[in-house]
This record gives C-alpha cells, structure tokens and sequence, in this order.
C-alpha cells in the first residue's frame, strides 16, 4: 500500500514539467483591492473562489517556477534551493487535482480549503531556505551570488510572487474557513477597509521599540505628525492589509532605530524619530526620519540586496528573542510589500546626519492592484542578455589620452 502510495507520487512529480508548461503559458490574473473586498462581502461565493483559484493559484506557481528553473545551476543544485523547488512541484500538484473536481459537492470545498492550509504551512519557511541556499551557494564557490544582478532580479519575484500566493490562500481560508475574525469584524480576510495608518505606525513604533531596549537598554521617541489633504479634521484611513504595512513600518523603525543608538553612543540623548503621514489625492505618503549618520549614496542601492547587512548574523536557532537587524533581509522585502499594491518605498539619506524611509502607498482602493511577475519573453530575455557590457564608461583612474 506504502509502496503504491509512492508510486502514484512519483508519476504526479514525472509529470510537473509538463504541467509547469502549461500552467505557465497563462499570464498571472492581478486582483484589485475592490476585488478583493467584493468576494469577502455580499456577493463572495466560495465556490467561485474555488474556481478562480484552482487555476490561478498553479498559473502563478508555474510562472515563477519557470523562472526558478533558470537560476544558475550552482545554486539551482544547492540542498536548500532544491528543497524549496520541491515544496513547490508537490504544492503545484496537489492543486492540479482539484481542476477536475465538482464545486457543487460540498466535500470538494472542504478539501480544497485543507489542502491550502497544508499548502501554506508547507512553505512557511520559504524565505530563510533560500536565504540558506545562497549561504551554500557562497561557501562553495566563494562568490555571493546576489552580487549577480539576475540572483536579486530573481529574488525580488520570487518573493513577490511568494506573498501574492499567500494573499490569495489566507483570503479564502480566512474568508471560508470559520467566517469573521472575532478579534476584527469589520476586517474582510486580512482587509481593512478602514485602515488607521497613524494607529499601525504607533502599533509597529512600539515594537520596534520594545526590542531596542531590550539590546541597547535605550531607543529614541516618536514624533508623529499627520495631514489629511481630503478633511484636516479626520484621521487618515485606507483600504489596506495592516499585516503588510505594520511589516513595513516595523522593519523601518527597526532600522531607523539602531542607526540612531549607535551613532549617539556617547550622547546624553538620542534625538527622536519623526514620522510623517500625509494623504494627498493619489498618495499616501508615509516618512519615517532619523538622524542616525546617514549612509553615503554609493551605498543605498546595495541595501536593497538580499543579505546585506551590517549588524552581526543573528543565529538561527528558534530562539525567543527576535534579532533587532542582522539577515539583511528587512529592506527589500518591505520593498516588495509597497510595490505589491502599486506603492513603493525609498530611502534618502544624507551622509553625516541621517536618513528618510518613505512609503507610498495608494490612496485609491481602485488604484491598488496586485503587482505582479509574469514568466514571458522579456523575463526571459533578462536572465540571458543582462551581462552585457555596461552603457556608461567605467571611469579609469588615467585618462588614457593624457597619459604619455
Ligand atoms: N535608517 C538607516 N540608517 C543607517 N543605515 C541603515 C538604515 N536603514 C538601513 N541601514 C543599513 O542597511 C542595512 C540593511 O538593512 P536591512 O533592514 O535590509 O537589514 P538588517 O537591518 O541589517 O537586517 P534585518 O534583515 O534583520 O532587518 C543595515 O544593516 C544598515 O547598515
Ligand atoms: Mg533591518
């Protein structure tokens, strides 16, 4: 029976690369955030989420897959990037069997709903994986791998992809699975119609804070201060998921946080952090300052890579207390959060005296439509081409026409 079991699994793995294939020839469906909003209120219907999600959910697995698959094979072959490649041929699979199904039996539904919790634990561990596929990759060849502009082009949509999948699965289990959060009535899944950006701010500030004491025994204080360009009167709400923006926040202050402590170490004071809210029209703006040193403009890109880092590697061990920095991790993935619903964020800094975290977000629930990676020719053509030579003379430290 055992043995029948791994039989059947092992024909459904043989045939991933044809299903990859076709799933992958359909470009990923973006969700608005009314869209989102819609299936969670009156004329939400489960079994039509069922639907849309049988096939969307394996065509945006398929997508990134094949973009997966072009990594180079060095890093493609390490332990750890092999595990995560097979989290997502079992997940793609498991999905595949429900196309066939009937959404009018209840049992279907059920199912569809256990497989996606399954699916979800499954991948739980996705990012410190691969993060651990590129510390082998670097042990073994003595390169860092992100240092290569198709690793973190690659990294940047994986990611993304990764957190649409799991927008996707928590809208339908939290939506279907057990009905209204008790906790939050009003939210739809993990929507909040009526997000309070100031309360996330302080919610995330003091967090933030909590940890920096617990390292530094010190952390700077918060100034906020707000304008609602639409009624000055009125706090400033957006329809929002306050997960990914509390992640956001919590990751800038983090930083802010530690910047600030340690170029004060001789202070009798440390100078307060300043956020600014502001909501205009189109934007939401949100800017976070310190004046923690700076960082010199050279530098500021390469804060977006995957791995970099100043602070001491934190050890994974499970262990309660949660690093304050150290993974290298928490900008570019606060990045992917901003842009996956059409916002963005960026850091300005000056050099000696200290930095500006901005967040955009959109105002409009209509303008909020998942971003998304699409697995097609120019994706393609990216992976292949993008070592050409630069377009820009490198400055040589002789010009070659005045040296005689
Ligand atoms: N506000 C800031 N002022 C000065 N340097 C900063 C600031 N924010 C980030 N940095 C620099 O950017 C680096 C990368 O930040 P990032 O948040 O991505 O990773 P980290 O803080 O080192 O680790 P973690 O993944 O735990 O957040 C930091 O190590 C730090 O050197
Ligand atoms: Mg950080």
């Amino acid at each position: 029976m055992k043995f029948a079991r791994f039989l059947l699994k092992n024909a459904a793995l043989a045939n991933a690369p044809k299903q990859i294939e076709r799933f992958s020839r359909f470009s990923p469906s973006p969700l608005s955030m009314k869209q989102f909003i819609d299936f969670g209120s009156a004329n939400g219907c489960e079994k039509i989420s069922f639907a849309f999600l049988r096939q969307e959910l394996p065509v945006r697995l398929a997508n990134i897959m094949r973009e997966l698959y072009i990594l180079p094979d060095q890093l493609l072959g390490t332990p750890s990037v092999q595990l995560v490649q097979s989290w997502y041929i079992q997940s793609l699979m498991e999905l595949i069997e429900f196309v066939e199904k009937d959404p009018e039996e209840q049992r279907v539904l059920s199912d569809f709903t256990e497989a996606l919790v399954t699916i979800r634990n499954r991948h739980n561990n996705v990012v410190p994986t691969m993060a651990q596929g590129v510390i082998e990759y670097k042990e073994a060849f003595g390169v860092d791998p992100v240092t290569n502009q198709n690793v973190q082009y690659f990294l940047d949509r994986f990611y993304m992809s990764r957190i649409s999948i799991r927008m996707l699965i928590n809208q339908h289990t939290l939506l279907f699975d057990g009905g209204t959060n008790p906790a939050h009535p009003k939210h739809i899944g993990s929507i909040d119609p009526n997000c309070d950006v100031v309360e996330v701010v302080h919610d995330a500030f003091d967090t933030a804070k909590m940890l920096c004491e617990q390292y530094y025994l010190a952390s700077p204080e918060l100034r906020i201060k707000q304008a609602n360009g639409n009624d000055p009167s009125q706090p400033i709400h957006i329809v929002y998921v306050p997960s990914h923006l509390y992640h956001m926040l919590f990751e800038l202050f983090k930083n802010a946080m530690r910047a600030t402590v340690e170029s004060h170490e001789t202070s009798p004071r440390l100078p307060p952090i300043k956020v600014n809210v502001v909501l205009g029209n189109e934007d939401v703006t949100i800017k976070i300052s310190d004046n923690g040193g700076g960082v010199p403009l050279r530098k500021i890109e390469r804060l977006f890579s995957y791995m970099y880092s100043t602070a001491p590697r934190p050890l994974m061990d499970n262990s309660r207390n949660a690093p304050l920095a150290g993974f290298g991790y928490g900008l570019p993935i606060s990045r992917l959060y901003a842009r996956y619903f059409q916002g963005d964020l960026m850091l300005h800094s000056m050099e000696g005296f200290g930095t500006d975290a901005v967040i955009y977000l959109k105002a409009l629930s209509s303008e909020s439509v998942e971003r998304l990676p699409v697995f097609n020719k120019s994706a393609w053509k990216h992976y292949k081409f993008s070592t050409e030579a630069d377009d820009w003379c490198i400055p040589s430290s002789e010009p070659k026409n005045l040296a005689r």
